[in-house]
């Protein structure tokens, strides 16, 4: 079963072809088409171009999606896309398209849920993960603990009482003027630094609970410069890079200790990463380590496949059609959704 993928939920516009067989299957193509340069100038994304340039870019990047998966649109048999988490004006602009591929092939329609895309993101690759397993879930908006005890059943374990992970790498990217997207400017900034140089606070290290709190350590970078500065210091590049790297490992730690304790308590047999956060440098070498440590696995997706990515929709979404969930037609653009909330509109053999 070929399943078309399409993501539209922040800034990148993105459609893939996944052909589905069994519980597995693979892409046949996975087009990304970055925002990057159109919103860097304003430092973060502006929701208004997002949606416009989803616009204009959408059909070009399912057309090549097509054409990657050397296939014609009438051999997709389902639509997948993502209906939220997200920016509901760009979300908007998937859904529509969604719905009237699915409308004008007369081929079923399914809603993701953007966050069950990240933790396929790892399934996609690595099919047949031991379960129960735990995921860390780190991305622009979310950083989340999750036990996922069997595929599509989700407990939310810990989650950040402030700032996403992500949000955090912006912010203090801003901050140090590394510009954005931050999470990837810091990572090579870091490479260049040495991680202590700067004294940061471990950002909530509270053993007894799994939550994570961001927020305090970018105000932490904004007042370490502003004393680098009082005291005659100039931020040049080598202080930044040492910013950067202190920051960095501050984060990584608490995000590697915490799973590491989550997926001792709850004894699971396998560690996952997803969200764009996963594409750090430092969290995937840390995690790496740590999960001998523990004796289990650790999958981590290609970085490709860490960040927004029509691929990882159509894998969730092919999982979803095969136990026969459908949207109807009404389904709709949702800008808050958890992990564990049920997609509106959807559910087994749905009508139109
Ligand atoms: O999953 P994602 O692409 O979008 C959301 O669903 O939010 O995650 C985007 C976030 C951004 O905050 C970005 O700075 C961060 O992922 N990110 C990284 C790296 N690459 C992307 N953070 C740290 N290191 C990276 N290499
Ligand atoms: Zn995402």
């Amino acid at each position: 079963m070929n399943v078309l993928g399409i993501e539209t939920s922040c800034d990148e516009t993105s459609a893939a072809v996944f052909a589905a067989a069994g519980g597995s299957g693979r892409l046949l193509s996975n087009v990304v088409a970055s925002q990057v340069d159109l919103h860097a100038r304003y430092g973060g994304v502006v929701p208004e171009l997002a949606s416009r340039r989803h616009l204009e870019r959408l059909g070009p990047v399912v057309d090549e999606a097509l054409e990657g998966a050397q296939l014609a649109l009438d051999a997709i048999d389902a639509i997948a896309v993502t209906c939220g988490p997200g920016l509901v004006g760009a979300l908007a602009v998937g859904v529509a398209a969604a719905k009237a591929t699915a409308l004008a092939l007369g081929r079923p329609l399914i809603g993701v849920n953007h966050l069950e895309g990240h933790v396929y993101a790892s399934l996609l690759e690595h099919p047949d993960v031991p379960l129960p397993a735990l995921v860390l879930l780190v991305s622009g908006s979310h950083t989340d603990l999750i036990l996922m005890t069997e595929r599509g059943r989700y407990e939310v374990l810990g989650a950040t009482r402030d700032d996403a992970a992500g949000e955090a790498f912006d912010k203090a990217a801003r901050a140090l003027g590394l510009g954005y997207p931050g999470g990837p400017a810091i990572d090579r900034a870091a490479a260049r630094g040495q991680a202590g140089a700067v004294r940061l606070p471990r950002p909530f290290p509270d053993e007894r609970s799994l939550d994570f709190s961001f927020s305090g350590l970018k105000t932490a970078v904004l007042r370490a410069l502003a004393k680098h500065e009082r005291e005659g210091g100039t931020p040049d590049p080598a202080w930044v890079a040492d910013a950067a790297a202190s920051f960095q490992e501050a984060l990584v730690g608490v995000l590697v200790d915490k799973t590491v304790r989550a997926a001792h308590v709850r004894r699971v047999r396998a560690v996952l990463l997803g969200g764009g956060v996963a594409a750090n440098s430092r969290l995937r070498r840390r995690m790496g380590e740590a999960a001998q440590a523990l004796g289990i696995p650790v999958y981590v997706p290609s970085p490709i496949l860490c960040t927004d990515n029509a691929g990882m929709i159509a894998a969730a979404g092919a999982h979803r059609l095969a136990r026969h969930e459908r949207s109807s037609l009404r389904l709709g653009a949702y800008a808050e959704l958890d992990l564990t909330d049920r997609v509106p509109e959807t559910g087994v053999d749905v009508e139109p």
